[in-house]
């Protein structure tokens, strides 16, 4: 019986070892788990932050872009008053003719005299030119170049 005794007597002390190692194998698992979770929080509250910087950051792109938005406004009435004037001038010239804009100043031109084609004003000669064959005159409407023979109908507005 004694033999059996000390057998067992050393199962207990061995299995007493074995459940103090799992004890403190769990205790530092719980260890790990805590300092895990607390990495975490950090990291939430990181990631919190950075979110509410670029929520700022966006309200100020947002704020910055109202305020441009009313200098647009300023450019598109600017943009219908140039409409409206350039309406106007159109209003002062007479029918079958187009303002043009020169160095002397707004020129009321009716079309080419050779075949009807459509004056522009190119201000590096100074000149008048039709688009269709290249004929020149004066911002006076006399001929220059040919084919034109005969000088422009011109009215000056200013
Ligand atoms: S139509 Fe102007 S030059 Fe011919």
């Amino acid at each position: 019986m004694k033999i059996t005794d000390k057998k067992s007597s050393k199962k207990s002390i061995n299995e007493r070892d074995k459940i103090k190692s799992m004890i403190e194998t769990i205790k530092s698992s719980r260890a790990q788990n805590q300092k895990i979770k607390r990495e975490k929080k950090q990291l939430d509250k990181i990631e919190s932050k950075t979110k509410a910087k670029k929520k700022q950051q966006s309200q100020e792109k947002k704020k910055k872009t109202q305020k441009r938005k009313p200098s647009n406004k300023k450019n598109k009435t600017q943009k219908t008053n140039n409409m409206k004037s350039s309406e106007k001038d159109k209003n002062k010239c007479p029918p079958n003719m187009s303002p043009l804009k020169t160095k002397d100043g707004l020129l009321c031109v009716g079309k080419c005299p050779h075949s009807g084609g459509p004056i522009y004003y190119n201000p590096s000669i100074d000149k008048l030119v039709c688009k269709w064959h290249g004929s020149q005159f004066k911002t006076s409407g006399k001929v220059l170049t040919p084919p034109a023979m005969e000088n422009l109908k011109i009215k000056k507005i200013k």
